[in-house]
């Protein structure tokens, strides 16, 4: 099968396209043919050897597709081949992925095999931080960084859905306008304004109850600045670096409380698997959810798509196409 392989850690330069065998099913193994493959960020990271996963020579990058399942392992008994599916798991720049059941998710009809593999990790992701993590209410104050990407477009959204009012953050104006046109209720330049200061104004001095942080290192230290009383903080993630450590008096001056976030803890708990999928396929079913692709290449050229996600001009989420 087609795959994208690499054999040292580096960026987008050590991708390239070959052929490997098909994987051979293992108990509890699913074996999905891909029809379309999510782009994540993290992807970036794995590449580099920096993501919680490490590589293991020659590699397959990638977590996230949709497709058709081909076979499945005679211990796994509620799956069939033929049926529609989303994939999160290792490996999924190729052909063919094979995938622990606990990751399968079966795909709606309503949902197209673009949505089905763009979805699944940016909405777990924003509703588990939304719902599981913090419990987000009506009227709250919601900042969202980088909220024209994957993860912060399905995060406006569900925020918006549950009636919090949402400052986004985004690095250029066109980014601006797609998180306004997916329910920010504020943008801050965080480029050219102070994110902290703005965020301020904007909530009469009193600050936001929550901040949503996959950048890290330039806001993390500001964000605490900008909590009101009680405000939560969770860090998932460091697109633009690791945050220094953090003065606890800051936390116990203030009653803040700082979290950390990754989607892997949630798989593993089905209760909360599927609390998360309910809900997110209730909003993407009544029209209150969905990620636009702002991306598509072939499957070969997935270098040039690591570049464009690396690059802060993408929006929403890439897809490659096998
Ligand atoms: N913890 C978890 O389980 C989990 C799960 C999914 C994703 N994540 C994290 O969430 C973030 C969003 O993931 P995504 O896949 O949806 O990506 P994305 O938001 O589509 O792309 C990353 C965004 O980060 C922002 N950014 C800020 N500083 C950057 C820098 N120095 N270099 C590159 N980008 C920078 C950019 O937005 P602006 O140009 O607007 O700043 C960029 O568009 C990533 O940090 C990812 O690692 C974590």
């Amino acid at each position: 099968m087609k795959a994208i392989l690499f054999d040292r850690l580096g960026g987008p330069e050590v991708m390239y396209p070959g052929e490997v065998p098909k994987p051979a099913l293992r108990p509890g193994g699913v074996l999905v043919h891909n029809r379309v493959i999510a782009v994540n960020f993290a992807d970036t990271f794995f590449t580099r050897g920096e993501y919680i996963v490490r590589p293991v020579f020659p590699d397959i990058p990638g977590m996230e597709s949709a497709g058709v399942i081909e076979a499945v392992a005679p211990d796994v008994t509620d799956l069939k081949p033929g049926m529609r599916v989303a994939c999160i798991g290792m490996g999924t720049y190729a052909e063919y992925t094979l995938i622990g059941r606990s990751r399968v998710i079966p795909l709606p009809d309503f949902m197209s095999f673009e949505q089905g593999a763009a979805l699944p990790i940016a909405m777990l992701t924003a509703w588990h931080m939304l719902n599981t993590l913090h419990t987000v209410r009506p009227g709250d104050n919601v900042l969202v960084h980088s909220a024209a990407g994957a993860v912060g477009i399905a995060a406006v959204q569900i925020a918006k859905a549950a009636g919090a009012r949402v400052i986004g953050t985004v690095s250029s104006a066109e980014k601006a306008a797609i998180a306004r046109q997916y329910g920010a209720d504020e943008v801050i330049d965080y480029e050219t304004q102070d994110f902290a200061a703005e965020a301020k104004r904007l909530t009469g001095g009193r600050g936001v109850d929550l901040i949503l942080d996959a950048v890290g290192k330039p806001t993390f230290a500001r964000g605490l600045i900008c909590l009101a009383t009680f405000g939560h903080l969770i860090l998932f993630g460091r697109a633009g670096g690791a945050p220094g450590p953090i003065d606890p008096m800051k936390l116990f001056e203030r009653s803040l409380k700082v979290s950390g976030f990754v989607l892997p803890h949630i798989y593993s708990n089905r209760e909360l698997m599927r609390r998360g999928l309910d809900d997110a396929f209730r909003l993407i079913r009544e029209g209150r959810l969905t990620v636009p692709i702002g991306g598509t290449y072939p499957l070969a050229e997935a270098a040039t798509a690591h570049r464009h996600v690396m690059s802060r001009s993408s929006i929403g989420k890439l897809i490659l196409m096998p």
